[in-house]
């Protein structure tokens, strides 16, 4: 059974349906949930389902992101993750941290990578005039939202669609992505998973 710790650092839609895929034959389990903000709404989520939960409050550690991934890992490695999932995990990490867990670390990024890395991504797509959007599961490598794909869902951009409705519309197919890619890569498949909503 692998053990799976998941990063939030907001509401935690898409950590919730990634606990709620882990029972059953499922062949890992979630053992932690942790946030960078303590106020994270997730967090309570997660205590209702039963599992563990940690926050370390990344502005006590202004500047110092070494101090704060430091913070970070100590409970994070006492629960002897094997997997761990970003989700809607805010902070960009460093090598160092990238590297304790290369290979066994997946992230959600709410854009069809290798197009629009980084922030406002449904904003872009709108305003590039892009006809699909979507999201991607990857590996998580020391470039940010880089990593190899692991998974991507496909949805329309409809006229008359702004930044909210197109991410309300991705959103749906985020927490139908993010736990199959899970399952798959638990049970040590990495071939990509590709859902089309288009
Ligand atoms: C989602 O759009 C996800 O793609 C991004 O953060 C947003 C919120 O995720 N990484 P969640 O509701 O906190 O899971």
């Amino acid at each position: 059974m692998k053990k799976v710790a998941i990063l939030i650092s907001g509401g935690g839609s898409n950590m919730v349906k990634l606990v709620q895929a882990m029972t059953g034959d499922h062949p890992a389990r979630a053992v932690i949930v942790g946030s960078n903000d303590p106020a994270a709404g997730g967090l309570a989520k997660a205590a209702e389902m039963g599992v563990a939960t940690f926050a370390v409050d990344h502005r006590a550690y202004k500047g110092d992101r070494a101090a704060f991934e430091a913070a970070l890992l100590q409970p994070l490695l006492a629960a002897e993750p094997d997997i761990l999932c970003l989700a809607g995990f805010m902070r960009i990490l460093t090598p160092d941290f990238v590297q304790r867990f290369q290979g066994r670390m997946l992230n959600i990024h709410p854009s069809l990578l290798p197009k629009y890395p980084g922030l406002h991504t449904h904003q872009r797509a709108i305003e590039a005039g892009d006809t699909e959007a979507g999201a991607t599961v990857h590996l998580v490598t020391p470039e940010l939202d880089a990593g190899p794909m692991l998974g991507q869902a496909r949805v329309p951009v409809l006229p008359g669609d702004d930044a909210d409705t197109l991410a309300a519309r991705v959103l749906v197919q985020e927490h139908l992505l993010y736990p199959q890619v899970l399952r798959r890569f638990a049970s040590g498949d990495q071939t990509p998973l590709i859902l089309n909503a288009a």
